[in-house]
């Protein structure tokens, strides 16, 4: 019997990657000063036993001003990545998972409280507030706090910032970067035309609106030479006028051109107008749409909870990877059983070899 999509090896640029099951990048709003803590420990720690083949730390600010909350993880200094890597090291210690990490400024829609306590944003005069930047002075919502328009000098510092994290990652042995260009913040608020209303050469025209996430791409992709740049990116916005699937294929194909590795597809978050279609494999046409226009491999996302739909989904080429975020959190053995139900193997602990399942005793390879 042939062996089931999902269970394929496949490469990301150098990287090898030993299935089809990535680990989406999930905020815990858990940090202290930006650093991680015991808390990313045993949350990446358990994911990295999972038997996906890849794990991506969540959405980590090169900036302080750019933490989506006060509590955000962050790699600006030497402190945030001292903390980082003594993680990486339980981690590795254990496990020889690749681990990627999702690089992000948030933009206008920093300054936030934690989700659980309300997710409100801040003014910059209280405590845990700050004054965010954007392209352009338009907040996320009316009610907001406008965000001030980068200028030039201050989008070279940002492009820095990127710069600096990505040197970090290279040092603490990442395996891959992922540059954030999804979800309403910084970058993909360049890409929108709802967020971007400059009328210098970053906006306007979608060459224009292309152009800072292209500039940091290209400065990230060199300081991490020789390893994997992948970009995640909306779809979509979901909302009339702004940016949609055709963009998004053409921005595919110009970071394609510059070396990147993989494009993750999401979609959503600009603005709060969306009208986001949610249901089973709602954004895998949005993938299928992007493999048609590029040759590296496209990774797709949301709600694919089944093993036969994401097998599916593997192989009949609509997507290359599926990411898995709630639903490893759920199932945090969710490889395991998808082998299981596939006919495929799986990678477990050596410590766990012998809680190998009586019912599927062929199911483990050794790490
Ligand atoms: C708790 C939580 C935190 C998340 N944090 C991030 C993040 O840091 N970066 C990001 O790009 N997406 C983030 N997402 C979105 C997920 O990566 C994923 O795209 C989304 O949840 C859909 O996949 P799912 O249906 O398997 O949950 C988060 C989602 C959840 C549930």
């Amino acid at each position: 019997m042939s062996k089931p999509a999902l269970f394929e090896p496949i490469r990301v640029g150098p990287l090898y990657l030993t299935n089809r099951i990535v680990i989406a990048p999930m905020c815990q709003y858990s940090a202290e000063s930006g650093c991680m803590n015991e808390w990313h420990l045993i949350h990446l720690g358990h994911l990295a036993i999972s038997g996906a083949a890849l794990l991506t730390i969540e959405a980590t600010a090169v900036l302080p001003e750019g933490r989506i909350t006060w509590a955000d993880v962050g790699l600006w200094n030497d402190e945030t990545e001292a903390a980082l890597g003594r993680v990486l090291e339980g981690i590795r210690r254990w496990s020889d998972i690749p681990i990627g990490i999702q690089l992000n400024h948030a933009g206008r829609k920093a300054s936030t409280e934690v989700p659980w306590a309300g997710g409100k944003q801040f003014a910059p005069n209280e405590p845990h507030g700050w004054q965010t930047v954007a392209p352009s002075p338009v907040p996320y919502s009316p009610n907001e706090i406008a965000p001030v328009a980068l200028d030039r000098y201050q989008l070279r510092e940002i492009r820095e910032a990127f710069v600096a994290a990505a040197i970090r990652a290279g040092q603490l042995g990442l395996d891959l970067v992922q540059l954030h260009c999804a979800h309403g913040y910084l970058l993909h608020q360049f890409l929108s035309p709802l967020s971007n209303r400059r009328d210098d050469e970053y906006g306007g025209s979608l060459q224009n609106r292309i152009r800072y996430p292209l500039e940091v791409f290209e400065a990230v992709r060199d300081a991490f030479r020789g390893k994997s740049v992948s970009v995640r990116v909306s779809g979509t916005d979901w909302v009339e006028g702004g940016w949609d699937v055709e963009q998004t294929c053409t921005f595919a194909e110009m970071l394609e051109a510059r070396g990147c590795h993989a494009i993750h597809i999401s979609s959503g978050g600009l603005h709060p107008a969306q009208k986001i279609p949610v249901g089973p494999s709602y954004q895998v046409p949005l993938a299928r749409a992007v493999k048609s226009a590029v040759r590296m491999p496209v990774v797709t996302v949301g709600l694919i909870t089944s093993f036969e739909q994401a097998e599916a989904i593997i192989a009949t080429g609509e997507a290359d990877m599926v990411a898995l975020a709630r639903t490893i959190v759920y199932d945090p053995r969710w490889p395991w059983h998808a082998a299981a139900e596939l006919g495929a193997q799986v990678r477990a602990p050596k410590q766990y070899l012998r809680t190998e399942p009586r019912r599927h005793h062929d199911l483990f390879e050794a790490e």
